[in-house]
């Protein structure tokens, strides 16, 4: 089977406004798909959906909706009713560089709600569709912050350890019926991530990976591994974290996200 008929007709991906989720509404449409794209910005969809349609031949349905309120999943469950789902992006996501104590409170815990309680709630909704296939795939944005505890970025590096290990323990589970799970793992790659979290761009060391790069190599991976990082020196620094003590591990990512601190 080609990527089209096993991951389509049609697929869903959330955060596509921007970055990484973009790449992947742009690369899956590339490749046939129908897709359902999910964000809060509007226009930003609207014009993204039209620009696809256009150029690709695809029908694109936008769902505007906040996934942090409970009837986003109302109107994610009505756009994926009567169609057939073959592949679920868990993208959006955000994350928060600072202090802990000062951080804001409400912001953090709306942290762990999107980047863990989103995918938790979506794909609890959507599994039996790909179940009832039989075939299809889940694509799950972790990131080289799963790996290890991230200091200055605490609960971020927790919501990203959490989404890795919930995805790999789906890549069994859902493996049973014949559904794909891939877990990817960038390093720091050019998004609206960094000015969302209110990391200072300049200290993260090395030229940022092209985010359209990071979704064409994933999307190549998905059906062949069950984890993937980004970039030769973000595994090696992954496997590396795996066996040095995790005091060790702890103090080195503080040393790096320090310097992150705007
Ligand atoms: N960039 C990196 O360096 C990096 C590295 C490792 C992992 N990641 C992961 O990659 C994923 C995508 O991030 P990105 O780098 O592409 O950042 P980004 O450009 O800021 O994109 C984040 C996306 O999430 C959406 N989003 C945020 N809050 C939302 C909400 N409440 N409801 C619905 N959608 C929401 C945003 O859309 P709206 O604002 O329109 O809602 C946007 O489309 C995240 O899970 C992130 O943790 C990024």
């Amino acid at each position: 089977m080609d990527f089209a008929q096993s991951y389509g007709p049609w697929a869903l991906v959330t955060g596509a406004s921007s970055g990484l989720g973009e790449r992947y509404a742009r690369a899956l449409a590339a490749r046939g798909l129908n897709l359902i794209v999910i964000a809060r910005r509007k226009e930003r969809l609207r014009t993204l959906a039209e620009e696809l349609h256009t150029e690709h031949g695809v029908q694109v349905d936008v769902v505007a909706t906040d996934l942090l309120k409970a009837r986003s999943m109302r109107a994610i469950e009505e756009a994926v009713e009567g169609r057939e789902l073959g592949l679920v992006v868990c993208n959006a996501g955000f994350g928060a560089s600072g202090r802990f104590h000062e951080l804001d409170r409400n912001r953090q815990i709306d942290m762990v709600r999107l980047n863990c309680e989103a995918p938790v709630r979506l794909l609890h909704a959507l599994s039996p569709y790909l179940i009832q296939r039989g075939h299809g795939g889940v694509i799950m944005l972790a990131s080289t912050a799963s790996f290890q505890c991230t200091p200055w970025m605490a609960v971020y590096g927790a919501t990203k350890a959490f989404d890795l290990h919930f995805a790999e323990a789906l890549t069994v589970e859902l493996g049973l019926h014949g559904i794909d799970v891939l877990s990817v793992c960038p390093g720091h790659t050019a998004t609206e991530f960094h000015e969302v979290a209110g990391v200072d761009r300049s200290a993260t060391g090395g030229a940022p990976a092209d985010p359209t790069e990071v979704v064409e190599q994933s999307l190549r991976k998905l059906g062949h591994k069950m984890t993937w990082t980004h970039g030769a020196r973000n595994r090696w620094m992954s496997f590396a974290t795996r066996l040095a003590p995790r005091s060790i591990s702890a103090w080195i990512a503080g040393k790096i996200l320090h310097k992150r601190l705007n």
